[in-house]
């Protein structure tokens, strides 16, 4: 098998679909305000191309930033609430906690170098000022580079407003002419409708004009330059000053590059057939994208035959209304937020909500095909799938919420996508749409029961058992009532979790029996494969490994038949550790490293951490004391680039391996080797863990390994110089439950048990270059 690509820690910029005019002057002094500030906002109206120019800075300082460069677009983002968990969910990090996602941010990327993109943030100028008047501070080596059309007014940010391209004086000479930025801009996008055009002697002076009369607005000249499919440059300069001319419907008020914009859109907007309009306004209930099934589904009807949209597609992607992509040989299709706020204008009235209804149906039977084909071949797939669909799902949801009547079928979606809530470890969104919609949705529904049952799930995940306990109850009564076979397995097994949570492992196996045997009976694969994963560990704690790995194998036969990968994973994890238990070492690491392997596919970091881990064990029965150590750092090191730790019932085992290490390297051997996994790129953590590294030795250390805060830091000074945590309390004047507090966030950080690791490490860490 060959491994599969590991999310690069370098950026998620995505290529250039078109050719880019220069942009010198504004890209040199952005990196000169990026130089000297940590915030910088390019404002300007709509259109003007600050996003292109944003991403164009951000692709030119790259290598500036060790710990990547991220874009996070929030045009599609309805909810400033949504905000902090969608920075997080970008950089992959996950909190199962329910602590609050700004919290969860401000601390790990307290230690990271990194460049967050916050692109179009106009519409949630509140949300955007407050995570960076909260992140700034907390991160000293983190940069914000915003868009919006206004600035977002927070301290210590640098403003720089994009001007529109260049164009020539009226009186420019001729030749001069295609040197201007607009000129050329207009030029590659009428090149691309008329393959042998050119700027010449004869036509410039006319480019010029249009230049001019558009503001230098690249995007009114994008939509311009389209024309010349059916016009000369001479009736394109005609037009053009015949719309400019007339009124602009709406905000009358607008300035002026603004009413030029609206006048080129609803110009082009004219230009289209009355299909194509109706397709254009349907299609602005969208967000972030779509696919050709979902605009045949969603848009059809109503003058649109369902197999006309696919070429009405094609035609708005000609007219530039629409930008093609291609994601994984799947077409997807955008619209450029100006267009689609256009759209919706004119979609307005009572058809808007027939749009949008039909959006959130289409959405609904998409979840609950993913949820019913999840355990199956084309998994990976799905997951890719309902990725991309994010923010389509959250505006159907969104939708759904509006009103009572709608909340069922919202229930649905949120309850469907427990899936993806729990693969991708966003927990609390999900827990937010299901909080909401159950609380517009009281009847006693099987929507109801199901989403109960689900919404417990989350908060067991989160250990949240004050809520997950009521949750139960309430999905267990109403399971019973309605005599649902599947909500009572499901209730049964997170009674089980609950009687985890209180220590009773003999209640838990009971439950967990009882939740297999009515999931055989419903015949929910994944219900038997959970509660099958939940005896196995449990087997393992009471040392029956030889009925772990029988049940472990049950559960890779239920898998291996279907073509699923996720719990097979996840079930390889569990079996590995049975294995190793039994003193198997060479097919537990084989198990382990196979289910590390499938972890990737779904960037399953948790996973990944939790392999990992056992390799790091497995190694130590080995007596390969060096790589046990330096795997145990390399665990460190994916659980502080994601915010998730092992789990609490698998520490005994964790610090077994931890002090039998240390006992056999003595402790410099130790902490040398644990140190070098800490310092790897988590990448580079599980090429190690997989054996693929080239020459079996830790590659080389990140520059900046130092995971604390500047408090933190100071504190672990502190610790090292062996003060109590009183002493500490009194010396920075905070509270001593303050003290403890960072003194607990510093050992979990570095993954140390003891005070005395942390001066060795303050030791160490002293001594790194850079
Ligand atoms: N320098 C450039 N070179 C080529 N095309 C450009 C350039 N600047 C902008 N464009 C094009 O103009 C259009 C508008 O640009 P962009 O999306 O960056 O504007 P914006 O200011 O971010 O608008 P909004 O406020 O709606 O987000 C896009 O189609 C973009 O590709
Ligand atoms: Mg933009």
């Amino acid at each position: 098998m060959t491994r599969p690509a590991v999310r690069s820690r370098a950026s998620n910029l995505p290529v250039d679909v078109t050719s880019f005019v220069d942009r010198r002057s504004e890209l040199a002094e952005l990196r000169r305000l990026l130089s000297a500030t940590r915030m910088v906002t390019l404002t300007g109206p709509g259109g003007i191309g600050k996003t292109r120019l944003a991403l164009r800075a951000a692709a030119s300082v790259r290598r500036t930033f060790p710990d990547g460069v991220w874009l996070v677009d929030l045009a599609s983002l309805d909810n400033g609430s949504l905000l902090a968990e969608t920075v997080a969910n970008t950089l992959g990090i996950r909190h199962h906690a329910t602590e609050a996602p700004f919290d969860v941010l401000s601390e790990r990327l307290a230690g990271q170098h990194l460049l967050l993109v916050l692109d179009s943030c106009e519409h949630l100028v509140d949300a955007a000022a407050t995570l960076a008047a909260t992140l700034l501070p907390a991160a000293p080596k983190l940069w914000i580079l915003a868009t919006s059309r206004e600035p977002l007014h927070v301290g210590g940010e640098h403003v720089l407003t994009v001007p529109p391209l260049s164009v020539p004086e009226p009186d420019q000479p001729v030749d001069a002419v295609a040197s201007f930025h607009a000129v050329d801009l207009f030029a590659q996008r009428a090149s691309a409708v008329v393959t042998d055009f050119a700027v010449t002697r004869d036509n410039a002076g006319t480019i010029a004009e249009i230049c001019r009369r558009l503001d230098g607005l690249p995007l009114a000249i994008e939509l311009a330059a389209v024309q010349l499919r059916a016009l000369s440059v001479e009736q394109l300069l005609e037009r053009v000053e015949h719309r400019l001319q007339l009124p602009v419907t709406g905000r009358r008020a607008a300035p002026p590059r603004q009413r030029t914009l609206r006048a080129l859109l609803s110009w082009s907007f004219d230009l289209c057939s009355p299909a194509e309009q109706d397709l254009w306004a349907r299609l602005s209930v969208f967000s972030g994208g779509l696919d050709l099934a979902a605009a045949e589904d969603v848009c059809s009807g109503g003058g649109i035959a369902r197999d006309a949209v696919a070429g009405l597609l094609v035609n708005l992607v000609d007219k530039s209304i629409l930008a093609r992509e291609e994601h994984a040989h799947r077409v997807w299709y955008r619209l450029p937020e100006l267009v689609r706020e256009y759209g919706r204008e004119r979609l307005a009235g009572p058809a808007e909500d027939r749009v949008l209804r039909r959006h959130r149906d289409y959405y609904r039977r998409l979840a609950e095909q993913a949820e019913a084909e999840w355990f199956g071949p084309h998994q990976v797939e799905w997951w890719g799938r309902l990725r991309r669909e994010l923010p389509n799902l959250r505006t159907a949801l969104a939708f759904s919420r509006t009103c009572r009547s709608e909340a069922l079928a919202g229930l649905r979606i949120a309850a469907a996508l427990r899936i993806y809530w729990i693969t991708t470890g966003i927990l609390s969104e999900g827990r937010r749409w299901l909080d909401g919609l159950l609380a517009l949705a009281p009847d006693p529904t099987p929507e109801r029961a199901k989403a109960l049952w689900v919404n417990c799930w989350l908060a067991c995940l989160q250990s949240d058992m004050a809520t997950a306990i009521p949750l139960h109850d309430a999905a267990r009564r109403l399971a019973t009532e309605l005599d649902d076979p599947s909500g009572l397995a499901y209730t049964a097994r997170l009674a089980g979790l609950i009687a985890i949570f209180r220590g009773d492992l003999g209640e838990a196996t009971a439950r967990f029996e009882e939740a297999l045997a009515r999931h055989r009976a419903t015949g929910d694969p994944i219900g038997v494969v959970h509660a099958i994963a939940r005896l196995a560990s449990i087997a393992i704690f009471r040392g029956e490994h030889d009925r772990a790995v029988a049940l472990c194998e049950e559960s890779l036969a239920m898998s291996d038949a279907r073509g699923e990968r996720w719990y097979r994973s996840y079930t390889l994890w569990i079996m590995g550790i049975a294995l190793w238990r039994r003193g198997e070492t060479t097919r537990a690491t084989t198990a382990e490293q196979t289910g590390l392997r499938l972890k990737l596919l779904f960037a399953d970091m948790l996973g990944a951490g939790n392999c990992t881990e056992a390799l790091a064990w497995i190694a130590a029965s080995e007596g390969d004391w060096k790589r046990a150590a330096t795997l145990l750092g390399a665990v460190q090191c994916i659980w502080r680039a994601t915010g998730l730790s092992l789990y609490a019932y698998l520490r005994g085992f964790h610090d077994a391996c931890a002090e039998d290490a240390r006992a056999h390297l003595g402790d410099r051997a130790y902490e040398a080797a644990f140190s070098s996994g800490l310092r790897f790129t988590p990448e580079a953590a599980i090429a190690y863990a997989l054996g693929e590294d080239s020459a079996g030795t830790p590659p080389a250390p990140r520059e900046e390994a130092t995971p604390l805060t500047p408090r933190e830091r100071q504190v672990a000074e502190l610790v090292a110089q062996g003060l109590s945590n009183r002493d500490i309390a009194a010396q920075l004047v905070i509270s001593q439950r303050t003290a403890e507090t960072h003194v607990e966030h510093i050992l979990n950080k570095l993954g140390f048990t003891s005070r005395v690791q942390v001066a060795g490490w303050l030791t160490q860490s002293r001594g790194a270059p850079g």
